[in-house]
């Protein structure tokens, strides 16, 4: 960046020329794809400093963004959200693209190496995933002692962690030595290991909640097959057909597979910036998706439909929304100021399913199309640019496939596990920096503080 009297032209048109007022000093801060860098404005300080010494004018101008509303944290290809009209592509090809034409394991491949697989990768990575979801015997001992009836998404949680003790040799602090950065075989294995785990820790899941056995994977079967195959469906599956699921659970694993900083990415990328192993990293990842603002908003919805129960008792729901006294969970997002381009899907899958004989009617679907028909029609959510996501449908469709909506954070996850083992690779490629923000401290510093009235007031206490 470089500093500029006020009569100075400008060096470059792709720059921002700011004036600090407290200085008079100008500046003109590069502009790189449409974003001034953080660190770059460390060269605006203040003349004569703030009063503040908490505000540490010296160390120059920082920026102050709570809830990273608008702050970038990595370059990346992996993925492109286009907020305003409502697209997303993985790599070079539109979601609805792939979703229409590949299977899970081809978006996979795509999302971490770059290119979709030939009929020999795609076989190699199948049975590198398949021998990856072997659950250590450690695991199944210790998830026999997990309460069957606590939240699916607990159970699963708990899996991964329980799965990270049994591998030490893939723990750097274990072994004494940063492990997969600039070592490409070892974190091709490390993509292989936190897959096979999230997606067996799903069907493991499944069978602890439901006291099944957990089936053996094969190597020659895709992902989704293999999770079917382990968690021992039989024929009990609300009628409908083995590959019905299979080709459903399919399709919403690639509408989860990637989707840039969302919350769970970016704590993952948090994690993993300290060199953290990327399965232990996908556990703080894994606690975030359960929050109602994040993946857990699928589970509230469909307790909120359940609540309502009828699609007459939709619009006093929406007074409560509208009067801030709760959320619509399955609406709104940070980023798409239009309607979310998976939800097209969902709704579509849930009305394919709700035209299959087989599969049992639940009023709660006319529910959610209330809620839908209503908020794209109300001034409140119009005005706020809040449209429908991808959860507002998700739970009708996992409880029409026969599954309880609870597990249904555990199967987004399993899609979702691509697209940050993509991320993960792209930053040990380039040997990133660790995730460390700052805080604003905006209480009293120490030097203006009367330490003899501090202590009386803590004496005055006692
Ligand atoms: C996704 C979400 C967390 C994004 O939050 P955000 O970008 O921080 O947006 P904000 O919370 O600042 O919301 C902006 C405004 O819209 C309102 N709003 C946002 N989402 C809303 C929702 N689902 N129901 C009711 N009001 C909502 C906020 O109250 C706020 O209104 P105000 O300007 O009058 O204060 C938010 O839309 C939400 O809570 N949605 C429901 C949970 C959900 O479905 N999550 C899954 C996302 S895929």
């Amino acid at each position: 960046m470089s500093s500029t009297s006020p009569s100075k032209d400008r060096k470059s048109q792709n720059a921002l020329h700011v004036v600090d007022k407290r200085s008079g000093r100008s500046y003109d801060i590069p502009i790189i794809h449409n974003a001034i860098r953080a660190k770059d404005l460390e060269a605006i300080k203040a003349l004569n400093g703030s009063s503040a010494s908490a505000d540490q004018a010296e160390r120059g101008l920082r920026v102050y963004d709570p809830g990273y509303q608008n702050t970038c944290v990595e370059e990346s290809e992996i993925s492109f959200i286009n907020g305003e009209k409502g697209t997303l592509q993985y790599r070079n090809y539109s979601l609805d693209e792939l979703y229409a034409q590949n299977d899970f394991d081809e978006v996979a491949f795509l999302l971490i190496w770059g290119h979709l697989p030939c009929f020999e990768e795609k076989r190699h990575f199948r049975s590198e995933l398949a021998l990856a979801m072997r659950p250590p015997q450690r695991v199944l001992d210790v998830v026999s002692s997990y309460p069957r009836d606590a939240p699916a998404y607990t159970v699963w949680f708990a899996i991964l962690a329980a799965w990270a003790t049994s591998d030490p040799h893939h723990i750097p602090i274990a072994v004494g030595k940063v492990l997969s950065l600039g070592d490409s075989d070892h974190a091709k294995g490390e993509v292989a290991r936190t897959m096979g785990a999230v997606a067996a820790a799903f069907a493991l899941t499944y069978c602890h909640c439901h006291d099944r056995r957990i089936g053996t994977s094969q190597a020659e079967k895709s992902l989704i097959e293999n999770v079917v195959l382990m968690m021992n469906l039989g024929s009990d599956q609300n009628d409908n057909s083995y590959a019905g699921v299979v080709r459903k659970l399919n399709k919403i694993a690639i509408l989860y597979a990637e989707h840039g900083m969302s919350n769970s990415t970016s704590i993952f990328l948090h994690s993993a910036s300290s060199l953290a192993d990327p399965l232990t990293s996908f556990v703080a990842a894994a606690a975030t998706m359960g929050g109602p603002l994040h993946v857990g908003a699928i589970d509230m919805a469909y307790k909120s439909f359940e609540r309502i129960g009828t699609p007459d008792r939709v619009p006093e729901m929406m007074e409560r929304v509208k009067a801030g006294k709760e959320r619509l969970f399955g609406y709104g997002h940070r980023v798409y100021k239009t309607e979310d381009p998976r939800a097209k899907h969902y709704k579509a899958i849930l009305e394919e399913l709700s035209r299959d004989p087989n599969v049992r009617p639940n009023g709660l679907a006319d529910v959610a199309r209330e809620v839908d028909r209503m908020a794209k029609e109300d001034e409140y959510f119009l005005s706020r640019g809040l449209s429908v996501n991808a959860d507002l449908y998700a739970s009708l469709v996992i409880a029409a496939l026969g599954f309880e909506p609870a597990i249904l954070i555990p199967l987004m996850a399993l899609g979702r596990s691509s697209g940050i083992m993509a991320h993960w690779l792209a930053a040990m490629g380039r040997r990133p920096k660790i995730w460390r923000p700052q805080d604003m401290f905006v209480g009293k510093n120490v030097e203006g503080v009367n330490k003899e009235q501090n202590r009386a007031i803590m004496r005055s206490k006692l």
